[in-house]
C-alpha cells in the first residue's frame, strides 16, 4: 500500500495546522521573547505596545488564570518569564491582534528592562558550578575498578558532539476556538495531544474534559514537537479563554529557530580496556548533557544516553555516569534517537581511537564485541533475538565489504588530492519509551451501518507513514477495501491519556490496540454470519464473506447491515499495554525494551583534500525490519533517517556565541543536507527473520534508529582525513564540517 498521504501531499491538498480555515475574528498571537540570555525583569512596559494599531490586548504571567508553569517531567519551566529570563528566547509576553503584521508593529514597542546576570553555555562548566537539572546517574555492570590492571590496553579520551535542529517544515503552530461554557477545541501541531491537554488544563485552571486537542498531520516532528509544540497551544488557548475569540499562531521560521530547544550538545569522557585478543572488557564513560534553561525532557533523553551508551556491543564491566547540566539556552529536547545517537557516538570513538592506537581496522574490535543472545547489557536486560551478528555478517557479505575495502585501498594508495574513507556503522536501539508508564495506547472503532470504518486512535502522522500502516491493519484485519476505511485525526475527545508518538513505538502501541478492537469486532460480525452458516469457519476477503473457504453471497455491507439490525455492537474501544518490560530506577536494572532492532551500515565517503569537502558514494544497509509490513514505507524511514544522521554527523552545526545567542539562526548560516549531500547510493537490505511478537505484525518500529547509521559518516570522514595526513591527533568533534575536515588536513602531526 502506498502512503495513503501520498496523493494530497504532492497535489498540496493535505490540510496541516495553517491550511485550517480561519473562523471569522480569529486573532493573531505573536510572542515576545527575552533578547538577553540570563537577567531580572526589572520592569516591563507595555503601554504604548497596547495602544498600537490593530491590538486586542498583550498577556504575561500575571494574566494567568491557572499554574503559570509547563515543565512536563520537572516542574522548572513557566510559560512566561516571571521575574527572570533564564534563556534567550524565552518568553515574556504573547502579543495579540487583528493580524501577525499588526503583532510585529506593536512588538517594537514593548520596553523591557533587565539586570543581566551571568551566563552560562557550556555543560561542564555548569556541571563544575553545580548546576543540575537534577542528581546525576550511573548504571553500572561489574565491576570497572577491578578489571583495568588484567586490560592488555587501555584508552583514554574526550568526545563533542553538538546539538541539532529539527527543521520539521511545518513549524510550530496551534489555534484554539472557544466553545459553550468556557470549554475549548485547540489545533495542534504536536506529537502529544494529551500532554497538550494536560498543559492547557494547568495554565487555564480548567479540568481536561474542557479541553479538545485535535491534530490532524504534522509536517514533520522528529520529536520537536513530542513536547515543545505544547507552550504554544497554551499560550493561544490562553488568550482564547481570556478574550473569547479564536486565536491562532503559526511561528516564522526564525522566530521557531530561536524560541525552540533541540538535539542535546553532549561532551563525555571515556576509558575503554581491551584484552590482546580485543575483547572489550571495561568501559566507562561520562556523559555531561546540556540541558538548557529547564528540564523538559533531559532526564528522559539522559535517561536512553545510558541505556545505549555500549550501542551493539556485550562488555561486561560498564560505568556510564551521566549529569544533566543546565545552561542558559533554551531547553534541549527529544530528537531522533532520544540521547541514544549521543551515547553510541561515545563507544564509536572509543573504538576507533583504540585501533587507531593499535594500527588495526575499528571494524575488526566492532565484530569482535557484538552482542549475542543471553548478554546482559548495563541496566540488567539480557538480549535475546539478537541480530547483531547477522546484520553485520550480511552487510559484510551481501555488499563484498572486503572488496570494497581493496578498492578505497588501491584509491588511497594512487590518489593524492582525493581521500576515500569507509566506516562500519553497527547499531542496536530498545524499542518502548524508556519510562514504563508510557507504554499502552488505545483505539476507538466504529463501523458505521453502511459498513465504511472509521478509526481513531492516539497515534499522531508526522510523514512516518503511521497512519498508512494502520489502515492497513484495519483492513486486513476485516478483509476490507482501504476505500472502506477512514483514519481519524488524534483527538482528545475521541482516545484519551495518549502518549505522544514517540520513541518510534506509534505503530506497534497504536497497532496493537487497533487490532484488537477490529478483532473483537470481527468476532462479533463472525457470530452473526454464523446465523446462516452453521458452524462454519468465518473469513472476510475483499468485501466477500467466505464459509469454510467456500465463496458466498454474502457481502461485508450486507453483513454489517444485518448486525445492525440486530442491534449488535459496531463500536469498540481497546487498550494495549506492552507486557513483559519493566523498570526499577532505585537499582536501574530491569528489561526496559519489548525488544531491540538491529543493524549494520557500510558507509563510504570521498574527501576532497584541497577543500576540505566530501560526498558519500554509498551507504550500504543490512537492517533487521523483522517482517516490514510496508516496505516502502519502512526504507523511506530507513532513507530520511539515515540522511538526517549524516547531517547531525557533517554538516548542520548549532553555533550560539558565549551570550546564548543563537548565530546559526535560519537557513543561510545552518546548513541541512540537500538533494546533492544525500549517498550518491543507498541499498537497503531487508535481513531474513522471523520478526518480533511485540512489534505489530512482527514488523519492528524503525522510526529512529536508522538515523545513528548516521554516525558511520564522521568515522568514514575521519578515515579519509587519516589517509592524507596519517599521523596527525585528531580530536572527536562532531559535526565534521567541510571547515574542521580541512583544518584536520593541515593540521601537523
Ligand atoms: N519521519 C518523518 N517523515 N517525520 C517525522 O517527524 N519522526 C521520527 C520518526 N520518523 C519523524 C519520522 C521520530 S523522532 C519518531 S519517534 C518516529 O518517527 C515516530 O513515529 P512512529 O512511532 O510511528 O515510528
Ligand atoms: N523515547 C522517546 N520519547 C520519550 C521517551 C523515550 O524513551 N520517554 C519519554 N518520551
Ligand atoms: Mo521521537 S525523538 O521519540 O519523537
Amino acid at each position: 500500500m502506498i502512503n495513503i498521504d501520498a496523493h494530497n501531499h504532492v497535489k498540496g491538498k493535505s490540510i496541516y495546522l495553517d491550511d485550517i480555515q480561519e473562523l471569522q475574528g480569529t486573532l493573531y498571537a505573536l510572542p515576545f521573547d527575552a533578547t538577553v540570555a540570563h537577567a531580572k525583569i526589572v520592569s516591563i512596559n507595555l503601554e504604548s505596545a497596547l495602544n498600537a494599531h490593530g491590538i486586542e490586548t498583550i498577556l504575561t504571567a500575571k494574566d494567568i488564570p491557572g499554574e503559570n508553569q509547563i515543565g512536563g517531567i520537572i516542574p522548572d519551566e513557566p510559560l512566561f518569564a516571571d521575574g527572570e529570563v533564564h534563556f534567550r528566547g524565552q518568553v515574556i509576553a504573547l502579543i495579540i491582534g487583528k493580524s501577525e503584521h499588526h503583532c510585529r508593529q506593536a512588538a517594537k514597542l514593548i520596553k523591557v528592562v533587565y539586570e543581566e546576570l551571568p551566563i552560562i553555555t557550556d555543560a561542564r562548566e555548569a556541571q563544575a558550578k553545580n548546576k543540575l537539572i537534577m542528581p546525576p546517574r550511573s548504571f553500572t555492570l561489574g565491576n570497572t575498578s577491578e578489571v583495568w590492571s588484567t586490560c592488555d590496553y587501555v584508552f583514554e579520551g574526550k568526545t563533542e558532539v553538538n546539538g541539532q535542529e529539527h527543521l520539521y517544515i511545518e513549524t510550530q503552530g496551534a489555534y484554539a476556538r472557544p466553545k459553550e461554557d468556557g470549554s475549548i477545541i485547540i489545533s495542534s501541531s504536536t506529537q502529544g495531544p494529551t500532554a497538550v491537554q494536560r498543559m492547557v488544563a494547568r495554565v487555564l485552571g480548567i479540568p481536561m474534559h474542557k479541553i479538545e486537542i485535535d491534530t490532524v498531520r504534522l509536517g514533520g516532528g522528529f520529536g520537536g514537537k513530542e513536547d515543545q509544540a505544547t507552550p504554544w497551544a497554551v499560550m493561544v488557548a490562553l488568550a482564547s479563554q481570556l478574550l473569547h475569540k479564536p486565536v491562532k499562531m503559526a511561528m516564522h521560521r526564525m522566530d521557531d529557530m530561536r524560541m525552540t530547544g533541540k538535539r542535546h550538545p553532549y561532551s563525555a569522557d571515556f576509558k575503554i580496556g581491551l584484552t590482546k585478543d580485543l575483547k572489550i572488557i571495561a568501559y566507562e564513560v561520562t556523559h555531561y548533557q546540556n540541558a538548557g534553561a529547564a528540564a523538559d525532557l533531559s532526564p528522559a533523553v539522559m535517561e536512553r544516553t545510558l541505556f545505549h551508551s555500549t550501542n551493539a556491543y556485550y562488555i561486561p564491566n560498564v560505568l556510564a555516569k551521566a549529569y544533566s547540566c543546565k545552561t542558559n539556552l533554551p531547553p534541549n529536547t527529544a530528537f531522533r534517537g532520544f540521547g541514544g545517537p549521543q551515547g553510541k557516538f561515545v563507544i564509536e570513538a572509543a573504538i576507533v581511537k583504540a585501533a587507531e592506537s593499535l594500527g588495526i581496522n575499528p571494524a575488526v574490535i566492532q565484530k569482535a564485541n557484538l552482542v549475542v543472545d543471553g548478554n546482559e547489557l548495563s541496566y540488567g536486560q539480557i538480549l535475546q533475538q539478537t541480530e547483531a551478528h547477522h546484520t553485520w555478517d550480511e552487510c559484510m557479505n551481501s555488499f563484498q565489504y572486503n572488496l570494497q575495502k581493496e578498492r578505497v585501498e588501491t584509491f588511497n594508495a594512487t590518489n593524492s588530492r582525493f581521500k576515500k574513507g569507509l566506516a562500519v556503522q553497527p547499531i542496536c536501539f530498545g524499542i518502548s519509551f524508556t519510562n514504563t508508564m508510557m507504554n499502552h495506547a488505545r483505539a476507538l472503532v466504529h463501523i458505521y451501518h453502511d459498513g465504511s470504518v472509521v478509526v481513531s486512535t492516539g497515534a499522531v502522522e508526522m510523514g512516518q507513514g503511521v497512519n498508512t500502516k494502520l489502515l492497513q491493519i484495519a483492513t486486513e484485519t476485516f478483509g476490507i477495501k482501504p476505500s472502506s476505511v477512514r483514519i481519524e485525526s488524534t483527538n482528545t475527545l475521541r482516545v484519551a491519556n495518549t502518549s505522544p508518538t514517540a520513541a518510534s513505538a506509534g505503530a506497534d502501541l497504536n497497532g496493537k490496540a487497533l487490532q484488537m478492537a477490529c478483532n473483537a469486532l470481527l468476532d462479533r460480525l463472525k457470530a452473526v454470519a454464523n446465523q446462516d452458516f452453521e458452524n462454519a469457519t468465518i473469513a472476510i476477503n475483499d468485501e466477500v464473506i467466505y464459509a469454510n473457504d467456500l465463496k458466498t453471497e454474502v457481502t461485508w455491507h450486507q453483513l454489517v447491515t444485518k448486525a445492525f439490525t440486530q442491534r449488535v455492537a459496531l463500536s469498540e474501544n481497546s487498550h494495549y499495554a506492552t507486557p513483559t518490560i519493566h523498570y526499577d530506577k532505585t537499582k536501574e536494572k530491569g528489561h526496559p525494551f519489548a525488544y531491540h532492532v538491529y543493524g549494520t551500515a557500510i558507509i563510504e565517503v570521498t574527501l576532497d583534500c584541497l577543500k576540505g569537502v566530501y560526498n558519500f558514494d554509498s551507504v550500504n544497509i543490512v537492517h533487521d525490519f523483522g517482517k516490514s509490513m510496508n516496505a516502502t514505507i519502512d526504507n523511506g524511514q530507513i532513507e530520511g533517517g539515515l540522511v538526517q544522521g549524516i547531517g547531525w554527523m557533517t554538516l548542520e552545526e548549532i553555533i550560539y556565541n558565549d551570550q546564548g545567542r543563537l548565530v546559526s539562526n535560519a537557513l543561510s548560516t545552518y546548513k541541512v543536507p540537500d538533494i546533492y549531500s544525500v549517498p550518491k547510493q543507498i541499498n537497503i537490505k531487508h535481513l531474513d527473520t522471523a520478526g518480533h511478537e511485540l512489534a505489530i505484525n512482527k514488523s519492528k518500529a524503525v522510526g529512529e534508529p536508522p538515523l545513528m547509521y548516521g554516525l558511520g559518516a564522521y568515522f568514514a570522514i575521519r578515515n579519509a582525513v587519516k589517509a592524507f595526513n596519517p599521523n596527525v591527533d585528531l580530536a572527536v568533534n562532531a559535526p565534521y564540517t567541510p571547515e574542521k575536515v580541512l583544518m584536520d588536513l593541515y593540521k601537523k602531526a
